[in-house]
């Protein structure tokens, strides 16, 4: 098991390894256990997949905590992170009268955790809340870091908190019921870490290929690159917190891929988005001489090792247009993850006139 601990405004700690859902009693903080042992209540917030997987099992664990669980299970996809299902969640919970001293329970991938996240930042004006995340997408990003969010028609994550939670719980072996295309999606953020933060640690993910079926079951390889990318984005947040200037650089192939999900009606899933992200934003740094040249090519191999796809089909104009309806658009400029080389990227401002030029390279 790795533990990692979180700096923020309100620190926490993360904890990664396999069994770990039947041992929250040694994991959670003091306060959380003691208002399960004085019988407050514990709201779990699961979708439909997770719950027929796991809901019944970690509803007892967190009953044999003391707490009264209540169980409210939304529908599995990006339809759950909307203004209908938040406030369904929050009738649900001021019908059952929880109250500021209990607690919500996030068990799922990042729609889960970012929708709980927000009802526990605004219901009451705040309640703790626990993440217990079931994706690797979730275990290396969404779960960490405090962003919660629900998406409006307009776009994805417009409404939101910084909002921590009191503890992560990553159970390992929650991996194994991944679909190979999901487990994949979440590797395209664990590679970015590699990318923005660490070329070491993306030399050991290139040699050792997480999506190969026969390192899928590698507990003791998952935890510890769980632990590695959990470390890097407790060393970004705990330095920019609220997202003003380093915390950017976990956007990498982000806001390129936010475009590319969007212009694909979120066909697209969010891992195969940042992925093409990641090398539309390579090649046109290393086509400005900005970055490393066989940069690109390095990591094209690297994310077709890992099954994930490097070309998209939209043009720059159009990739452009997706970008320029994203929030982190600061009046006529973007803020562009660029790499230098593989293990160290930098915040670009570039100016939207001459995003569309830059994208074609
Ligand atoms: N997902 C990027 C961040 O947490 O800042």
């Amino acid at each position: 098991m790795k533990k990692v601990h979180i700096n923020t405004s309100r620190p926490y700690d993360v904890h990664i390894g396999p069994g770990l859902l039947k041992k929250m009693k040694d994991l959670l903080p003091e306060k959380t256990l003691a208002i399960g042992a004085a019988g407050g209540i514990g709201v779990l917030i699961t979708d439909e997949n997770v719950n027929a997987l796991y809901g019944h099992g970690v509803e007892k664990e967190i009953e044999e905590l003391g707490f009264q669980v209540l169980r409210f299970v939304v529908p599995s996809g990006e339809e759950a992170k909307s203004g209908e299902w938040y406030l369904k969640a929050l009738s649900f919970l001021a019908a059952n009268h929880v109250s500021r001293g209990d607690v919500i329970f996030a068990l799922g991938g990042g729609v889960v955790g970012d929708l709980s996240g927000f009802l526990a930042a605004t219901f009451l004006r705040g309640i703790d809340f626990v993440q217990l995340p079931t994706t690797l997408l979730s275990a290396v990003d969404s779960s960490v870091g405090g962003k919660t969010a629900i998406n409006l028609p307009e776009g994805k994550n417009l409404v939101g908190a910084f909002y921590q939670p009191v503890a992560v719980i990553m159970d390992t072996d929650t991996l194994d019921t991944l679909e190979p295309s999901v487990f994949a999606d979440g590797c395209a953020e664990v590679l970015k870490y590699g990318m923005i933060w660490d070329g070491t640690f993306y030399e050991e993910l290139k040699e050792y290929v997480l999506t190969k079926p026969e390192h899928r079951g590698d507990v003791e390889r998952m935890t510890s690159v769980i632990a590695r990318c959990v470390a890097i984005k407790a060393e970004v947040v705990s330095q920019d917190e609220k997202d003003k200037g380093l915390r950017n650089l976990l956007n990498f192939g982000h806001t390129i891929g936010h475009s590319i999900e969007k212009n694909s009606g979120f066909g697209i899933s969010h891992g195969s988005a940042v992925a093409m992200g990641m090398v539309v934003a390579t090649r046109a740094a290393e086509q400005a001489g900005i970055c490393q040249a066989g940069a690109t090519e390095n990591l094209v191999n690297t994310l077709q090792d890992y099954g994930l796809p490097v070309e998209t089909e939209y043009g720059a104009e159009v990739l452009k247009e997706g970008m320029l309806s994203d929030k982190k658009i600061e009046g006529a400029k973007i803020n562009l993850i660029l790499p230098r080389t593989i293990g160290e990227c930098y915040i670009h401002k570039m100016s939207t006139n001459e995003l569309g030029t830059f994208l074609l390279g």
